[in-house]
């Protein structure tokens, strides 16, 4: 019989994690943190989650990127492909306990509580995170599961610079984990991801876990509109030339494309950037951001580029110039039947209400998907919330997401 994960331990090792860069909130979440990428809140987690992984026996290797893989070497081949279980433990500079977190410490539990058994399995099992999964200070997001496939090359990630200014590969070497191990990475047998739904849906159905079909596709573009900034006192209406009304304009529509489009088409402007971002000033430029997402690739397009349309339509009413640059670009995912199937009956031997969804937001498995049998296992987020403190998912539920995990990853461990 396989064990059942501990929900104490796994919920002693989330609420640890989530001290490091601990940002406080009264609801019962108790609070969520700040990790962005490769900051030293990021390093401070890493190397406590790379001391459990240590703890635990694991055979702890990092890449070029800081991405790292922890392999129990057991079975009929303890150096062949292992089953890998994992996400992420950076965060948005909002962000909750679970995002990511979830999917790497439930990795730890379920090999803790095997070990706790005397149970190996025939196939070796690997605990991985991710580099810069959130794409916030770097982009792209998925960063790190990209050029862990081979999606992106590594000396290219390594030269990406952020939105402070700084590089990727100094960060690496600063916060120490420029490892050796070669990228692209060795390919496992498969992957499963547990997460957070991150969304209403699971919450609003009354089920407990959602068997993840695929991940929607992805639009990053950041715009930079340039005007001419001038005194707000001294020059005329019929003489401005303000990038920020532009910028105004263009947020709007953003909105409106995606409820005019209604289904899954969600678009967001979630970082905007004045400057010389003065009272007294009519601005010189405004950079912003332009997230749009659709499970449909035909539609994603034409969200895309009716908003580009519109951009370019009203700098030119304005007399602004404007400039676009892609920061990611991933079409739809499928997940492989198999899996999702597995995941599904898994859920429903186990008792637990299941339902198959598309995910919303970007995850590792949708690069690791590139080259192995994958699988996500959703739990609910209480009122669809994350990229917040007050991102929460009961024990309960946790529960229920790492016994589906500790089962999926048993069965593919051990199948043929
Ligand atoms: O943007 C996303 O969907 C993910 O949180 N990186
Ligand atoms: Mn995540
Ligand atoms: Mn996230």
């Amino acid at each position: 019989m396989v064990p059942r994960p501990s929900i104490d331990r796994l919920l002693a090792r989330l609420e640890a994690l989530g001290e490091i860069g601990a940002i406080p909130h009264a609801g019962p979440s108790g609070g969520g943190s700040a990790r962005l990428a490769l900051t030293d809140e990021d390093r401070r987690g890493r190397d406590l989650v790379v001391s459990w992984m240590r703890d635990l026996g694991l055979d702890v290797s990092i890449d070029g990127l800081g991405n790292v893989i922890a392999v129990w070497r057991v079975g009929d081949d303890p150096n062949g492909a292992p089953v890998m279980m994992g996400s992420h433990i950076d965060t948005v500079r909002t962000g909750g306990k679970f995002d990511g977190n979830l999917g790497v410490l439930a990795g730890l539990e379920v090999i803790e509580a095997l070990q706790t058994a005397e149970l190996a399995p025939l196939r070796p099992l690997a605990v991985a995170f991710f580099t810069n999964e959130e794409g916030a200070r770097f982009a792209p997001d998925m960063m790190g599961s990209l050029v862990y496939v081979g999606g992106l090359g590594l000396e290219e990630a390594l030269d990406v610079i952020g939105i402070d200014g700084a590089r990727v590969g100094d960060e690496v070497e600063r916060i120490g984990y420029g490892g050796s191990l070669p990228s692209p990475g060795p390919v496992p047998h498969s992957f499963v991801e547990l997460h957070i739904e991150q969304g209403p849906v699971l919450e609003e159905a009354g089920v407990t876990i959602g068997a993840v079909t695929g991940v929607q596709g992805i639009s990053w573009t950041e715009v930079t509109v340039t005007g001419r900034s001038s005194h707000a006192g001294t020059t005329p209406m019929r003489l401005r030339v303000d990038p920020l009304v532009v910028a105004g304009r263009i947020i709007a529509h953003v909105r409106e494309v995606a409820v005019r489009m209604g289904g899954d088409q969600v678009a967001t402007v979630g970082r905007v950037a004045v400057f010389p971002n003065l009272v007294n000033v009519v601005p010189a430029s405004v950079t912003l951001t332009v997230d749009v997402r659709n499970t449909d690739e035909t539609l994603l397009q034409q969200a895309e580029a009716d908003i580009f349309d519109f951009i370019e339509a009203a700098c030119a009413r304005e007399g602004c110039e404007v400039t676009r640059r892609t920061l990611a670009r991933f079409e739809p995912v499928e997940f492989e039947e198999r899996v999702v199937e597995l995941v599904e009956s898994t859920a429903r031997n186990l008792g637990y209400t299941v339902q198959r969804m598309p995910s919303g937001a970007g995850h590792d498995a949708q690069m690791l998907a590139r080259v192995c049998p994958t699988a996500m296992i959703f739990t609910p987020s209480v009122g669809g919330l994350s990229h917040n403190p007050a991102e929460f998912t009961d024990r309960g539920d946790l529960l229920a997401g790492a016994s589906v995990l500790i089962d999926v990853v048993w069965r593919l461990a051990n199948e043929p």
